[in-house]
């Protein structure tokens, strides 16, 4: 694989609509990842809340992308603050959402569902939706307008493919088929990651109001030869389907997954270089499998064998992945690309485990 610097804030979106292999269908694993941080969610939106006790508060969640997490998240932040007015004995603000994705997201979707979300609110709730279509690496939203931001399952992805310092290149094309983290993850990525990151944080910072709040997920990566990445995965059935001739090596070269799971330890530095801008209230990493059952769970239970385990994986990374492959290789390669995707989970199951980072932050006044 080798990169050329390319945008991709006009191309990148999960798999829309609602069917067998869309986002809204296969996005289970967030979920379980939103409900077992939830506790943090709300430690974070309670000191927002208790603090500032808006009339109005307004929250953004951005890369909501569409499906049922997406008016989950909106569900959640309104039970959290109701809970907390009924403790307090204040009147129950009016809530406006501010849902932010990437201009190809199936926005659509997410407003055919509403009516019936509305109606699942408590009478009194004055609930206000809106869609904030842009890029999260810059400026959404007036200074001074938001109480808090959610982004859960977004931040790893960069904002354009990074060009490749020259040794990169070569290290890479003479480790193909390697799937671990060095190949995968070159310093170029970590050096857009990082700018990246300090764009988000910059932006946020100036649209928080003062002691506004920030509830952040995201995929990390462990620093070890043992870890094995997504985007590695699809590399190696990849770089099988080139050696039976099914895809023209030249084709493999110029594919690029314009992602970065950075280390804890990566992360942490960042927020120590924006230091001044807010403080860390969280900053943690949960490991969790590839389904997304946490490993004390030993593998979800609700799955009858590994065929079925890895069946559900593959549909949740399909969802995510697929358009970025099909736009580069076309609709045909799919079925066959997945499948032997599938089958790779199966052979590296154990392995397949993902730190995911969470981070809480509240802007310095
Ligand atoms: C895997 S989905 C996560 C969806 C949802 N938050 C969840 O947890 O289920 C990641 C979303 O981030 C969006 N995204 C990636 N980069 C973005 C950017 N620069 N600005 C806005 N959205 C972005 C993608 O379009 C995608 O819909």
């Amino acid at each position: 694989m080798t990169a050329m610097a390319m945008p991709i804030v006009q191309v990148l979106h999960m798999s829309g609509g609602v069917g067998e292999t869309s986002y809204a269908n296969n996005s289970s694993t967030p979920k379980k990842v939103m409900m077992r941080v939830k506790p943090i969610l709300e430690e974070g939106v309670n000191k927002m809340y208790c603090t500032n006790l808006p009339t109005v508060m307004k929250v953004a969640d951005l890369g909501c992308s569409c499906g049922p997490n997406t008016l989950l998240l909106v569900w959640n932040i309104i039970d959290i603050v109701h809970e907390t007015s009924l403790r307090l004995k204040v009147e129950t603000p009016t809530f406006q959402f501010f849902l932010n994705d990437l201009f190809g997201n199936d926005f659509n979707s997410i407003f055919k569902s509403l009516p019936e979300f509305y109606h699942t609110l408590k009478q009194d709730t004055m609930c206000l939706i809106n869609a904030t279509p842009g890029n999260f690496y810059g400026t959404l939203f007036p200074s001074n307008s938001i109480h808090f931001f959610h982004s859960s399952f977004s931040l790893h992805w960069l904002s354009q493919v990074p060009n490749l310092l020259g040794e990169e290149a070569k290290i890479r094309d003479d480790d193909k088929g390697n799937v671990h983290a060095t190949s995968m993850f070159p310093p170029s990525y970590a050096k857009q990651f990082k700018q990246d990151f300090k764009q988000f944080l910059r932006s946020r910072y100036m649209e928080l109001v003062p002691e506004g709040g920030m509830h952040l997920t995201f995929l990390g990566r462990y620093d070890t030869s043992e870890y094995i990445s997504m985007p590695g995965l699809i590399l190696m059935a990849l770089n099988d389907m080139v050696s039976e001739n099914l895809i023209e090596e030249e084709k493999l070269e110029h594919f690029v997954v314009p992602i970065y799971f950075a280390t804890l330890d990566e992360v942490t530095e960042i927020l120590k270089e924006e230091g001044s801008f807010f403080s860390v209230e969280r900053l943690e990493s949960v490991k969790l499998s590839w389904d997304g059952s946490s490993l004390d769970e030993e593998g979800d239970k609700s799955f009858k064998d590994e065929s079925e385990r890895a069946e559900f994986i593959t549909r949740s990374k399909r969802s995510v992945f697929e358009p970025i492959c099909k736009a580069h290789f076309g609709e045909g390669i799919m079925d066959e690309l997945f499948l032997r995707f599938k089958n790779k989970v199966i052979q590296f199951l154990p392995k397949l485990v993902d730190p995911v980072l969470v981070i809480s932050l509240t802007k310095i006044a």
